[in-house]
């Protein structure tokens, strides 16, 4: 089968197209036949090694898996054994390792229906992006109704589901964004729009109830300082920490912290399992929901689609077609 594959860790440049065996499906997995996948910034990490802390999840010297991809959307092909809840035929969108190819094996508890009304890209839009937005505001964040929500790195992949989930929730959604994606954060139903490169979240003297730090990596004073005295700081992510650890010793000076301050700080790490897929869809299905997506790339071209992700040039998420 054709795939996007790597024999190292690097930049986008070690991608290749080519081909490659068609996996082997084990007990409890399903082979689908990919029609989109998804691109976000595990693909980033699992494609550089970067940080290394993450190559003891996906090879020390050398990628495990030479196909790259995580997030898909496609047809079931066949079955293997013990799996009970699909069939051939089943329209599915899920995670699995190696998204980037013609099929993948897809766990069964890591895969659900596709949503109705969904193109197979839109689908591929969501698992790892909606699911861990889903997961920093209603498990991690714990958001109300009536609550005020700064959502920091609103114009992405987590943070476009991060606003429509928090609305969906009732709060008083305010996303953070640079200047080109505002127009893209107000549309997803944010309240207030703050373009990081013209202000500063602190200077409006605002406060709010749940911060979720999707993005930019502030320090945590600062972060502290826009919540309210018992709010609650949820950590997803932020780029540009060091090649080791990724900068994680802001997430656990947050924990430690956490514990003798009122203020409630918390990170997670997400992991798409079925039920909540299963919330996406019907988030999704209700119209609380929808896929911002901004480009899609033929397969071959997927070394772009991760570039452009990476560069901070998609307006909510990239999607490759297969
Ligand atoms: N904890 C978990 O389980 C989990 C799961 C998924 C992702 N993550 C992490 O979450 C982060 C976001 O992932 P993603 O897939 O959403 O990435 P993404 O699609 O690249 O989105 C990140 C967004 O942040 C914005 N941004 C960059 N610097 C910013 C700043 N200083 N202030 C505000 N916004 C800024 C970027 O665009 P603009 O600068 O143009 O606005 C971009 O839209 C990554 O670090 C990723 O590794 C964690």
């Amino acid at each position: 089968m054709k795939a996007i594959l790597r024999r190292t860790y690097g930049p986008a440049e070690v991608l290749e197209f080519g081909d490659v065996d068609q996996p082997a499906i084990k007990p409890g997995e399903a082979l689908v036949r990919i029609r989109a996948a998804g691109v976000d910034r595990g693909v980033w990490h699992v494609m550089t090694g970067l940080p290394y802390l993450g190559r003891l999840a996906f090879g020390v010297r050398r990628p495990r898996n030479p196909v790259l991809g995580m997030d898909a959307a496609g047809v079931v092909e066949a079955v293997g054994e013990e799996v009970t809840t699909l069939r051939q035929g089943d329209e599915v969108f899920g995670t699995c390792n190696g998204a980037f190819a013609e099929y993948a094996a897809v766990r069964e508890d890591r895969c659900a229906p596709k949503p109705a009304g969904l193109t197979f890209e839109q689908a591929a839009a969501l698992p790892t992006s909606a699911v861990t937005a889903l997961q920093a505001v209603r498990k991690q964040g714990r958001v109300q109704a009536g609550q005020r929500v700064l959502v920091i790195g609103a114009g992405g992949g987590v943070g476009s589901y991060a606003v429509q989930i928090a609305k969906a929730s009732g709060a008083h959604v305010t996303g953070v964004c640079s200047t080109g994606k505002v127009d893209l954060v107000r549309s997803l139903g944010a309240d207030e729009v703050v373009d990081y490169t013209s202000t500063d979240i602190t200077e409006s003297g605002q406060r709010y109830d749940v911060v979720l730090d999707i993005a930019g990596n502030r320090p945590l004073r600062q972060l502290r300082r826009v919540m309210t005295p018992r709010g609650t700081l949820v950590i997803v992510g932020g780029e540009g920490g060091d090649r080791l650890t990724g900068g994680l010793d802001r997430q656990f000076r947050a924990v430690l912290l956490s514990l003798v301050v009122r203020q409630r700080m918390r990170f997670f790490v997400a992991v798409a399992r079925r039920p909540d897929l299963e919330t996406i869809r019907e988030l999704v299905e209700s119209g609380a929901v929808r896929p911002a997506v901004d480009r899609t790339y033929p397969l071959v071209e997927a070394a772009q689609a991760v570039r452009d992700m990476a560069e901070g040039r998609v307006r909510g998420k990239a999607v490759v077609t297969v």
